[in-house]
Order: C-alpha cells, then structure tokens, then sequence
C-alpha cells in the first residue's frame, strides 16, 4: 500500500519536479496544498500517514487537529524545529523529523551577510542607483581587523568559522558542546567574552526556551560601541525592540538579519499591496546601516533536493518502522 504524504507549502515553480520524483521513486502517494497548514486546510490531510511542512506555526491546537485527521508523522523542510510545539507533538503521540542540508549555503549568505555590512553595501547600492558617486560616509571595516563572534558551532556554526579563517580575523566562539575542529580555527570562550570582545557576532544556535531573546537590553548593554549583528539563525534569539533601540542609541554600528521575529505571515508571500502589521520590521527596514533579506540564506540550488529526497524517505523509514535518522523528537 502506498504511504500517504501531504505537502503543505508547496511549490510548483522550484519543488515539484522533485516532490514528484522522489514520491514516484519512494511509493507515496502524493497530496499537495500550496497555502500553510492551519485549521481550515486541516482536512487535506485526510488519509495521509504524513505531513511535509515549512516553517508555519505548528501549535497544540493545530497538532490536535491533524492526529484526530489521522496523521502520525510531521517532516518540516528546515533545520529548525523551533515552529513546532514538540512537546505536545510527544504528549499526542506524533512523530516529528527536520530535513538537514548542507551547511555551506547558509555559511556563504552569512558571510555575504558580514561583508555587506561593514562595507556599508546597503547605503553604497541605494546611492549607486541614484547616481550619487560620493564617497563621504561610507567608509567601511576590514574583517582582518576584527574580532569575530559566533554562537552555536554545529554544522553551520562550523562552516562560518572556517570560511572566516581566510579573513585573518581573530575567532572566539561559544557552544554548550565544543568541537575538536572548531577548535583549529577559533578559541571556545564563554559568552559572556563574546558579548564584550566581539567586534562583530553572529548567530547559529537552534531557538529554544533556554536562548530566546539571548541578546536583550542587558546583554546588548555589554557589547562594544559600533558591533556588527549578523542573525541568520532564528530571530526569537534576538529581542526585537532592543535591537531598534540599540540601533537607533548607536550602540549598534550595523545589522545584518535574514530572520526576524514575527516572520511568518510575512515572509515567502507577495505583500506589496498590504498594510503590514509587523512596525519593527518597517522601521528597520528604514535605518540604513540594516541589511534584510527574507529568510533566503539555505535557498540554493543544493537546498531542494536534499530536503524533499530526505524529508519524503523519512515519511518512508516511519512508516516501515525502520531507524529513521532525521527524528528530532
Ligand atoms: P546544528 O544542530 O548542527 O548546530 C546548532 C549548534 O548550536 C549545536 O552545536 C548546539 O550545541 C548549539 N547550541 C544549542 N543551544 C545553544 C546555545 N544556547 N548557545 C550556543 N550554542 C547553542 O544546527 P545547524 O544546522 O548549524 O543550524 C543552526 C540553526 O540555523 C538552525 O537551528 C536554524 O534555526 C538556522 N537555520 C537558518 C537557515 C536560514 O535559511 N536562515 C537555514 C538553516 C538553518
């Protein structure tokens, strides 16, 4: 019998070549919605074993709904999980898989991210474009004359660092976890050295209850005068409205963020007509040392692939019963 799956957030133009091949290749039989999953749509999951996400909220309300429908297994295309209530998932009873891809694709955005930031690049294209050639006020920061923060050195955390090593930048970094090749690179410090000795950091830790809004009034108040924030982790890790006051008291010498709290109705639809509810995201789009991209830095070529192959064989190992290497709760 063939293994239902249904994909929510699914896209023709880039997904489904592979959605369809790899479910022809694996005997699932295929069920698409385009919009996020919520409680109206809940139903187009009738008869699938599995659902196939992106990163919309996924709460106990939500999950209810899609155990009592039947399904018993959630993949989300992403790395992070943090948009699933896993303990509710656990209480009900469903499985829940993330879908890992290669690290370099968010490595090379992040330093894109980096560069474009001390170099100024935002307010450089805006004047290009306009034909203003002056120099005055843009003048920009070496990365070999900066020390560098990262926090969290996992898969992607990793990548940074040794993209970074050809910088010539000095490198601290901090982890719950330590690891031995990371430590070739950059020297493990706690955070709190982060927060003080960084001329720049960045973010790479998973968001969880234990880390959110890591950065706030009080850890914002021990950085150095002019840091560079580069997120491209999750955006609870930082405290939106201190960040804005950071920014705007010069605290903060310039940003780089491809995630942002209250992302999700926002990001991946066409809202130019709209009047958005979301005043932060205005008002950092505003200052000219912030750098926004919406939630880009996995989306390369290598990206679609590996997440529909491995989130659609996990739907396959759970349905088997077999060792499944992608559950994450
Ligand atoms: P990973 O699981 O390989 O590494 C995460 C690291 O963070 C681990 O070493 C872990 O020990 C560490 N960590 C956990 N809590 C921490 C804390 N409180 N402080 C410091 N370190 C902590 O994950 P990976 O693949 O490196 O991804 C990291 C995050 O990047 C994901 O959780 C996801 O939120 C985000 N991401 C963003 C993408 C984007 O397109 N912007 C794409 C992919 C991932």
């Amino acid at each position: 019998m063939k293994i239902g799956v249904t994909v929510y957030s699914y896209r023709e133009f880039d997904e489904a070549k592979w959605f369809h091949e790899f479910s022809r290749e694996y005997g699932i039989e295929l069920n698409v919605c385009e919009q996020a999953p919520c409680a109206e749509n809940v139903l187009n999951a009738e008869g699938s074993l599995c659902i196939d996400i992106l990163t919309s909220p996924m709460d106990r309300d939500l999950l209810e709904r899609f155990y009592q429908c039947g399904v018993r297994y959630i993949t989300t295309r992403t790395i992070g999980y943090d948009h699933i209530d896993i303990q509710a998932a656990k209480e009900l009873g469903i499985t829940v898989a993330n879908a890992p891809y290669g690290a370099n694709g968010v490595a090379d955005y992040t330093l894109m991210l980096m560069l474009m930031s001390i170099r100024k690049m935002k307010c450089i294209m805006q004047r290009n474009i306009v034909q203003d050639y002056t120099l005055r006020g843009l003048q920009g920061r070496e990365l070999a004359d900066m020390t560098v923060g990262v926090i969290g050195t996992g898969r992607i955390g990793q990548a940074v660092i040794q993209h970074l090593s050809g910088f010539g930048c000095r490198i601290v970094a901090y982890d719950l976890y330590p690891n031995e090749t990371v430590k070739q690179y950059a020297s493990y410090v706690d955070l709190d050295t982060v927060w003080q000795e960084s001329d720049l950091i960045t973010f790479h830790a998973p968001l969880m209850d234990t880390n959110y809004h890591m950065l706030n009034q009080q850890t914002i108040g021990r950085l150095k005068e002019g840091v560079v924030l580069i997120n491209t982790a999750r955006g609870g890790l930082i405290d939106t409205q201190s960040l804005i006051e950071g920014i705007e008291s010069g605290k903060i010498g310039a940003v780089g963020l491809d995630v942002i709290e209250e992302e999700f109705s926002l990001y991946y639809y066409d809202r130019k007509s709209d009047i958005l509810q979301n005043r932060e995201l205005g008002l950092l789009q505003s200052y000219p040392n912030v750098t926004i991209s919406h939630h880009m830095a996995f989306y390369t070529d290598n990206y679609s692939k590996t997440v529909i192959r491995d989130s659609l064989q996990g739907c396959v190992y759970y349905a088997q019963g077999v060792d499944n290497p992608w559950v994450v709760a």
